[in-house]
């Protein structure tokens, strides 16, 4: 018999061939999350499965395997595991870094431009027939080229987004736990500075920290009445890593100019009060999603799986497994 690997949630269907090519594949493609019986059901009969953001594979869950060997998730994010417990059972932890940075790294882009010009509400405006003439006035927005990006997390992705803005002649802050090496700084022409001076001197602030208890609120009400009151908040990181209803406050009393989420705290609910607002994008949490990155992350998914049911360490453990 051959091993099972269960698959949570729709993957790419060449990546589904490739493990059905050595493995038996049960694929829950619907587009629904499983039900918490369901994933205790799969742990319990997989040798490998593959996992998504929106399954929380907890102690009690992991308490079900029987011969899991790896979880392998889909995303670099991995705050939805119980690492702990399934390095003390013995099951491979992955996820994707590594392949999505500079995906992610142009849809933050497109965030920051977007938000800064109103692409998104001149859209709604324009298409509901209120274009009666160019106006002086019109959607008016903020400049992007000569200001200062401040970006909270500089791993992967962070470092992706300071890198692109070079070609917007910015200043660069960042702000993380430990310093990079000074020829990383170079490199990057970022200024390494305190969570106060990003928070009060950035125009547009990007976090790109992931979820730990750490950095859990890490940006709430006293955070962001640091801010300016003319600067964006670029959020693709984590829901929780924002205090949102802080956030919805500061934006319906425009304390900031404005904010762009493509995460939320508990998502896919939207947290009160966001859907009204003028000045806030929202979005699905699609950060990764373009075609060829989906596709690599996917591969990358499937050669750990093979990596670990054919007796060899995953090339991608998450950190700390
Ligand atoms: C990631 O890769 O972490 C994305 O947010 C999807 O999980």
């Amino acid at each position: 018999m051959k091993p099972l690997i269960t698959i949570t949630q729709v993957f790419p269907e060449k990546a589904i061939e490739r493990l059905g090519q050595q493995f038996e594949v049960r694929y829950h493609g619907s587009g629904q999350s499983l039900s918490l019986e369901a994933l205790g059901q799969a742990t319990a009969e997989s040798a490998g499965m593959v996992t998504y953001l929106s399954d929380k594979i907890d102690q009690s869950i992991i308490a079900q395997a029987q011969s899991l060997k790896i979880i392998a998730n889909y995303g670099a994010g991995f705050n939805n595991i119980d690492v702990a417990s399934a390095r003390a059972k013995g099951i491979f932890v992955t996820n994707t870094p590594g392949v999505l940075h500079e995906t992610t790294a142009d849809f933050t882009w497109a965030l920051i431009l977007g938000t800064a010009r109103c692409i998104i509400p001149a859209d709604r405006f324009t298409r509901e027939g209120k274009f009666h003439g160019w106006g002086a006035k019109l959607f008016l927005g903020h400049d992007v080229y000569g200001k200062t990006l401040g970006v909270i997390g500089c791993g992967e992705i962070g470092r992706a987004v300071a890198r692109r803005a070079t070609g917007f002649n910015m200043r660069v802050l960042y702000h993380q736990r430990n310093r990079l090496p000074e020829s990383e700084e170079q490199l990057l022409g970022a200024e390494f500075v305190s969570l106060e001076q990003i928070l009060s001197e950035s125009d547009y602030l990007t976090v790109h920290v992931p979820l730990t208890d750490e950095t859990k609120y890490m940006i709430g009400e006293k955070e962001i009445a640091l801010m300016k009151p003319t600067a964006y908040l670029i959020h693709t990181a984590r829901g929780k890593v924002v205090d949102d209803k802080a956030l919805v406050s500061a934006l319906k009393e425009n304390r900031i100019a404005g904010a762009a989420l493509d995460v939320f705290e508990d998502e896919p609910a939207l947290t009160e009060g966001l859907t009204e607002l003028d000045n806030c994008v929202i979005l699905p949490h699609i950060g990764s999603a373009s075609f060829d990155t989906r596709n690599t992350m996917a591969e990358l998914v499937v050669d750990n799986i093979i990596d670990a049911l054919e007796g060899r360490t995953p090339r991608t453990l998450v950190p700390g497994w």
